[in-house]
């Protein structure tokens, strides 16, 4: 192959010396096997606390046998978009699931989480509306606002006061959406839900929730945080994702069923990217009936929650706002936090060291999450880990 000189793409080299230099180049980890509580992660068994994995439902005997049943009758894809040939049963029923899961008149499944968000505000969203949006809400909440052309409004980090005042000064007959996210997926604390559903309703905002963390966790059964703040009816946009606590796949919108008819014919994922295959929609499906059936599951996620949580602050780390199954052990550096993740690797835990720009410079982090598939063993033994690698590197 001829090469070009000189090479357009030379800038590259460039970026990708200063990310080692600022300590924020990641090398991939790679598992070789099931996303498990114990993972072999590069060739080495370690606790793993580093999935979305919430319930171990990426492994649960219910869900693997129906993706094997979906398999054998429907084949591994689907061959089409949504709107031309691509919607099978299974992705009708599942849409049909999730919305009364949801409590909302109707649901639409996306390939992603990230882009039922991204395509949902793309959507409803046009260059002479406006967002008003937590300073941390997820990037692809972010990307979406911009894919709209609205004018974006950031309030500091679940500020109700400072919404309200962004609000205060925008005009009435505004089209405006409020957003935050139900679970913050860095720091692990929930939305200013409740106060900023009152400021929708004062002020007329459409108001939408991103639950990727918050479904399988809060709420009955792990209906999600709408659910646990008792906000049924308040929320216009419920997003959720299948690929975390669900354990596999895809994003969602539960809402009207206006709303959900809007996105079938202007969400772009949704119309220009061809479908689940039929074994993702099983599993989602399977995966429903076990958060029915199986609440078990969320109560020992919460209990290793606390057990860990109380453990980590207990060394005296600092964890943060927490709420949640998400927690954050923050060191502020980010080359420090890459080395804390890889000596916490060399003694069998796998702790991803997280740095800009998923976190604000100078917040850098150690995340970790428990999962219902952890056993108390595993969580002291990932303590003990933290506390003699903590003490080495002068953290505690
Ligand atoms: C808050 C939040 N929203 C949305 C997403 C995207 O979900 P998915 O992984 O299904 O694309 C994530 C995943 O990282 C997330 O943390």
């Amino acid at each position: 192959m001829k090469k070009k000189t000189p090479d357009p793409l030379s800038f590259l080299a460039n970026e990708l010396q200063s990310l080692k230099t600022q300590g924020l180049y990641r090398r991939l980890r790679v598992l070789g096997g099931e996303q498990g509580a114990r993972a072999v992660v590069d060739d080495r068994s370690v606790v793993n606390l580093s999935s979305n994995n919430y319930l171990g439902l990426t492994t649960h005997p219910t869900l693997k046998a129906r993706a094997i049943a979906a398999l054998e009758r429907y084949g591994v894809g689907t061959g089409s978009v949504r709107t031309i040939a691509g919607t099978m049963d299974l992705h009708v029923e599942l849409e049909r699931r999730l919305a009364e899961f949801k409590q909302t008149e109707a649901a639409v499944v996306f390939q992603s989480g990230f882009v039922a968000n991204a395509g949902t505000v793309a959507a409803i969203l046009d260059k002479e509306d406006v967002v008003i949006s937590d300073e941390l809400n997820h990037a692809s909440i972010i990307d979406g606002c911009r894919l709209s052309r609205a004018t974006i409004n950031v309030f500091p980090h679940r500020d109700v006061d400072a919404a309200r005042a962004i609000l205060k000064g925008l005009p009435g007959d505004q089209r405006k959406l409020m957003i935050s996210d139900g679970v913050f997926s860095m720091d692990g604390d929930l939305g200013a839900l409740p106060g900023l559903c009152e400021l929708a309703e004062e002020y007329g905002c459409i108001m939408m929730v991103d639950d990727a963390h918050a479904s399988g966790v809060f709420g009955r059964n792990g209906r999600g945080t709408i659910d646990h703040f008792g906000l049924h009816g308040r929320v216009d946009i419920q997003v959720g994702t299948l690929s975390k606590a669900i354990g596999a796949l895809g994003g969602y919108v539960a809402g009207s069923r206006d709303l959900i008819e809007h996105l079938q014919h202007r969400g772009r994922p949704f119309v220009f990217s061809t479908s689940h295959p039929p074994a993702v929609a099983a599993t989602c499906l399977a995966a429903l009936d076990v958060l029915l059936e199986e609440p078990e599951l969320i109560d020992r996620l919460w209990g290793h929650t606390r057990f860990f949580k109380a453990g980590l602050q207990g060394l005296g780390f600092d964890t943060g706002a927490s709420e949640s199954p998400i927690t954050p052990v923050i060191v502020g550096d980010a080359a420090l936090a890459m080395q804390l993740s890889d000596r916490l690797f060399d003694e069998g835990v796998f702790a991803q060291g997280i740095g800009f720009p998923t976190v604000p410079r100078g917040k850098a982090r150690i995340r970790t999450i428990v999962t219902a598939g952890h056993t108390r063993e595993d969580l002291q033994f990932a303590l003990d880990v933290f506390a003699k690698v903590g003490r080495e590197l002068g953290l505690v």
